[in-house]
């Protein structure tokens, strides 16, 4: 909640109080292009930080472990159903505490342990829920992964395909959290058939933009979905899984009492409420601006000589390519960072650095499209990102950068 909103805890708790000024201070006065944040509402904070807190209610509407669920109930019942309306999908269970959670109820659903994932390399765009020997997916499933072709830095479908017909997965993922192009589902879903293997498309970076109709549709073609709220659909924290009615209540009792415990009453109205926001007209307008910028802002990188990874982007995310400038994805974004510019390094495509160096950085522009940002000021803010990063090591033009930053993004109030 806002600072306007915060008089009971501020009578208690200074100190938290102060960690929540400080940081709506940071939101106002930088411009994020952290392609996986996105501002909130008033009305998504309201709900998230509403008294549904505190109800228990383990299980599902109308079959709760706890009495006293009838209001929950009615609040659960409409994510879910506002969730099936807005992707037009048969069923969908709306309790997967994030992304993470999400894509573990999807596969336990899928899979026994042991057996074979198909999926996207780390270092190609993927996530660690995607078969990471440091996340539980790659520890408890054989996980084998494609990556992008080393030319065209794009994915080849007859690749995966080989790679399918060899591995016999009995589960193949598509989604990534840093692959700038749009995927191609009816391909995944040729491959995932041709091994009989179940298909699930990992959307929690693109969901919003389906919703917008600017980003293919994986519902039709996929056995389950997973997403979040929290970035695309700016929405709360929070994960869900979209599927067929034949898998419902496997899904269901993967989350719970598969993966999580009581659900997060309060965090289920807000994706109500986001959901509800993302069916407006205005939420389409929002993500085909979302694309329109992460374009208009790719294209002023490369005319300003920096190399896009697979030469451009159809999503609402690029990733650039350092080498040439001779500086890490580190020192990128610390030096970002200290013009008012939020960013993050990112490993590009094969990286031969460590994941806390990279070659990369990964620009996103769902957060500043929020800020009604629009195409013709992606010119000025490539502008200041192209002059900091071309003068690390010159505080005077850092200075100029940090005034002009501050000057950009205080025309797009926040909160
Ligand atoms: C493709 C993808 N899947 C899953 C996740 C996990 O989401 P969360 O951080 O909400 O657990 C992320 C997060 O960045 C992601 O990019």
């Amino acid at each position: 909640m806002l600072e306007s909103h915060l008089s009971a805890l501020e009578g208690f708790d200074r100190e938290v109080v102060q960690a929540v000024r400080m940081e709506l201070e940071r939101e106002r006065t930088r411009i994020n292009l952290i392609a996986s944040e996105n501002y909130a509402s008033l009305a998504v904070l309201e709900a998230q930080g509403s008294i549904l807190t505190n109800k228990y209610a383990e299980g599902y509407p109308g079959k709760r472990y706890y009495s006293g669920c009838e209001p929950v109930d009615m609040a659960e019942s409409l994510a879910i159903e506002r969730a099936k309306e807005l992707f037009g999908c048969e069923y969908a269970n709306v309790q997967p505490h994030a992304g993470a959670q999400a894509n573990m109820a999807a596969y336990l659903t899928a899979l026994q342990p042991g057996e074979t994932v198909l999926a996207m390399d780390l270092r190609c765009g993927g996530h660690l829920t995607h078969g990471s020997p440091a996340n539980f997916s790659g520890q408890f499933y054989r996980a084998v992964h494609y990556g992008v072709d080393r030319r065209t830095e794009m994915l080849d479908y007859d690749a995966i395909a080989k790679l399918a017909e060899v591995e016999r997965p009995r589960l193949i993922v598509a989604g990534a959290s840093a692959y700038p192009r749009a995927l191609d589902f009816e391909a995944f879903r040729r491959i995932a058939d041709s091994v009989e293997a179940k298909l699930m498309v990992d959307m929690a970076h693109f969901g919003g933009l389906v919703v917008g109709g600017v980003h293919p549709d994986p519902v039709p073609h996929s056995d389950f979905v997973t997403g979040t709220t929290h970035k695309t659909m700016r929405g709360p924290r929070g994960g869900f899984v979209l599927t067929k009615d034949e898998h419902g209540a496997a899904l269901d009792a993967a989350v719970f009492p598969g993966a999580q415990g009581g659900p997060l009453m309060h965090v289920i109205a807000a994706k109500a409420v986001c959901f509800k926001e993302a069916m407006a007209p205005e939420f389409k307008a929002y993500q085909e601006t979302i694309v329109a910028n992460a374009r208009a802002l790719c294209d002023k990188m490369a005319s300003e000589g920096f190399r896009i990874v697979s030469g451009g982007t159809e999503t609402h995310l690029f990733l650039i390519d350092l080498t040439q400038q001779q500086i890490s994805g580190r020192q990128a974004q610390d030096v970002l960072e200290s013009v008012g510019i939020t960013a993050n390094m990112n490993e590009i495509p094969y990286d031969d650095t460590p994941p806390t160096v990279t070659r990369g950085i990964r620009l996103g522009t769902p957060a500043v499209t929020t800020r009604g940002m629009k195409p013709e000021h992606m010119d000025a803010l490539g502008g200041l990102i192209s002059r900091a990063l071309k003068n690390m090591n010159d505080d005077s033009v850092l200075d100029w950068v940090r005034a002009e930053a501050r000057d950009l993004i205080g025309n797009f109030p926040l909160y």
